[in-house]
């Protein structure tokens, strides 16, 4: 080795050392938690429970404006069989590929978070030994029409704008299927730049999921609201560790401390277990209602309990039907809005 060998060397040790310091950083090169993302984020989750899909598609809902503005529908899923409902675009000023998930409005959602507590670890993830994780919300992203339309979107985004980053949001059970479709596409299809953020999301898997999760999708932050019941749920057994449901990293706890006019909001970064004692943990989730608003923003759907669908004539001619009635909106984006990113043109390295 040469004398510039050696140099290298020891820069790439001095290097490693600093990082090693830097605990609230993950890999170094990106900040753990954005909380102007989160806001704008925390929007796309709550337009995709809106059921007019005319004005979803169109980006014209009442929730589809403020930090959201300008946003290009690409692709708008909606699995009618299993009330499940998606869509993927691409925004213009974080210059990413957004995809958000909407879980299902089949029941009330007090019958909904009354199962919680009742869901069992009945599923091995494919591929990774002793991984546990919920059947239920697994085939919810992966066994409907919800999983091929997202991937094929994301592909169809990467083609049009490039290689530029994949940031997975919902709300709920939505952020459950956001987090499966984060590790699929990911772990499954090798795409870069994953970026992960759900709310009030429940628990989906054991403890050898949540560290097979977080190895594979290191940028992932799940919010967390005061007393909201559903990330308690379902529960967390200290006594059996290695048995029951476990987060995977990272929480952010939101929650407002102060009296009357003198209140104020806190934003807590948890530790890297997923299961920090001192965030939600450390009270109770007693709360339905601080399921329902993060941020202030408005996370349900219009009306629980139906599965309705809005559409009018003039946007059918963008859909596709299967043989059970699931849809698919499909569009490309105007072409005054669209920047390819150049620098990343030809030499994507992703398999999407
Ligand atoms: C946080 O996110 C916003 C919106 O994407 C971005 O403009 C800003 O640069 C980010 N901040 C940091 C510190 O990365
Ligand atoms: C997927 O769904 C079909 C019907 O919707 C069902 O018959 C099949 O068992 C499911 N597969 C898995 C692995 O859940
Ligand atoms: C829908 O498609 C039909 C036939 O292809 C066309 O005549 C009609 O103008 C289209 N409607 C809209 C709103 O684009």
């Amino acid at each position: 080795m040469g004398r510039f060998g050696w140099l290298k060397v020891v820069i790439l040790l001095s290097m490693l050392a600093v990082s090693g310091a830097r605990e609230l950083k993950v890999k170094d090169d990106f900040p753990i938690y954005n909380h102007t993302l989160a806001m704008i984020l925390v929007e796309y989750s709550s337009a995709v429970y809106m059921s007019d899909l005319t004005e979803l598609f169109t980006w014209t809902c009442n929730r589809c404006d403020g930090l959201t503005e300008g946003f290009e529908m690409l692709e708008l899923i909606v699995d009618v069989q299993h009330c499940l409902q998606a869509f993927v675009g691409v925004a213009q000023d974080l210059n990413a590929i957004v995809v958000a998930f909407r879980g299902t409005q089949e029941h009330s959602i007090q019958n909904w978070i009354e199962d919680l507590f009742w869901k069992q670890l009945d599923l091995n993830y494919p591929g990774m030994p002793d991984a546990m994780v919920h059947h239920g919300f697994y085939s919810a992203y992966h066994n409907t029409t919800i999983r091929p339309g997202v991937l094929n979107a994301v592909k169809r985004g990467k083609k049009l704008y490039g290689d530029i980053p994949v940031m997975v949001t919902g709300h709920s059970m939505g952020g459950a299927m956001a987090s499966f479709c984060a590790l699929d596409l990911v772990v499954n299809h090798r795409a870069e730049n994953v970026q992960l953020m759900t709310f009030g999301q429940p628990r989906i898997g054991n403890a050898a999921f949540a560290s097979y999760f977080s190895q594979n999708v290191p940028n992932a932050i799940r919010v967390t609201h005061e007393h909201d019941m559903v990330p308690h749920l379902p529960p967390y057994y200290t006594h059996f560790p290695q048995k029951t449901y476990h987060h995977f990293a990272r929480e952010v706890w939101v929650y407002n401390i102060g009296l009357g006019s003198l209140v104020y909001t806190v934003e807590k970064i948890c530790d890297n277990s997923g299961e920090d004692p001192s965030c939600s943990r450390s009270v109770s989730g007693s709360s339905i209602s601080d399921h329902l608003t993060y941020f202030g923003v408005d996370l349900m759907a219009e009306t629980w309990g139906s599965c309705r669908i809005v559409m009018s004539s003039h946007i059918a001619n963008y859909s596709a039907t299967d043989l059970r009635g699931n849809l698919v909106l499909s569009r490309n984006p105007t072409s005054s809005t669209l920047r390819r990113n150049s620098q990343t043109k030809g030499q994507s390295s992703s398999v999407l």
